[in-house]
């Protein structure tokens, strides 16, 4: 069954340039895209830069509007949903950034981090909100003493286990992930994927996982789509479009993971 349905969608930026922004052209980052997501599953978007994924994830967490096309999550449509009805989605689907320095605020220590989003939905009252902060910095592999500290007292992996902390103590049903290992040091991506991934089966998450490394795709993900220029160019599940890519984008991919043949 669907449990998250895109349908048709389309993005265009329009861009200025030239003397005094006189010029401008339109920049088609999303071209009719359609696919959906089972619940409890992962899918993978694919595409190099440029292609449109962080556009898509922005449409999807309501950050930015389509011009066209339609969102449904769970039975409802999500498209036309603003404001106060739009909460309850809100809380519902959360997201992992790639940078995890620049999503933590650097005057906030990790108990007020974990907090914020509670408090602002005003979910529960500063007892209960300490318990949640306490269980959600150990289930991500961390200790109660680093509520104390700053964020920049953490590598980058245990920044990224804070952003995670952040997004699962709104106990999401879904979770869109922006290429959340690509700015970490080879020696800890795997380390926060294996976290990623036991969290999801522990919680039942859905996640919509960016990523261009065909190698996580394999690890993480059951079902992909590949963006190229905004287009959708691949879907399916990812055994189907390893062994019958349809663009060459695509065997390049996989033709660059090492120890393929
Ligand atoms: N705010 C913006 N204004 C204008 N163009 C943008 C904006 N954000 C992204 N783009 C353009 O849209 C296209 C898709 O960008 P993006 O969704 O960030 O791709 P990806 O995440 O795959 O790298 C790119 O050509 C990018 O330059
Ligand atoms: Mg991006």
């Amino acid at each position: 069954m669907s449990y998250l349905t895109i349908k048709n969608l389309s993005k265009t930026y329009k861009k200025s340039s030239g003397f005094l922004n006189t010029k401008t052209f339109n920049i088609k980052a999303l071209d009719n895209i359609s696919f959906s997501v089972k619940k409890g599953s992962c899918m993978a978007i694919v595409g190099e830069s440029g292609s449109g994924k962080s556009t898509l994830a922005k449409i999807i967490m309501k950050l930015l509007h389509p011009e066209s096309g339609k969102l449904t999550f769970s039975g409802l449509s999500i498209s036309d949903l603003e404001g106060k009805k739009l909460l309850p989605y809100r809380r519902k689907v959360q997201m992992i950034f790639q940078d995890p320095f620049s999503s933590l605020n650097p005057k906030f220590t990790i108990q007020q981090v974990l907090a914020e989003p509670l408090k602002i939905h005003r979910l529960g009252n500063e007892y209960e909100i300490d318990n949640k902060v306490n269980k959600f910095i150990e289930l991500v592999g961390l200790k109660k003493e680093d509520l104390k500290k700053f964020p920049h007292q953490f590598s980058g992996g245990q920044r990224q286990r804070i952003c995670i902390a952040r997004a699962l103590i709104m106990e999401p049903e879904m979770i869109v992930c922006d290429e959340p290992v690509s700015a970490l040091d080879v020696s800890i991506q795997a380390q926060i994927l294996e976290l990623l991934k036991n969290l999801q089966s522990k919680l039942n998450l859905t996640y919509l996982f960016i990523t261009h490394d065909l190698r996580v795709v394999k690890y993480m993900a059951k079902e992909m789509i590949v963006l190229q220029k905004g287009k959708l160019v691949e879907k399916g599940t990812v055994k189907e479009v390893f062994s019958n890519p349809k663009t060459n984008y695509t065997k390049s991919l996989i033709d660059s993971i090492p120890g393929s043949i």
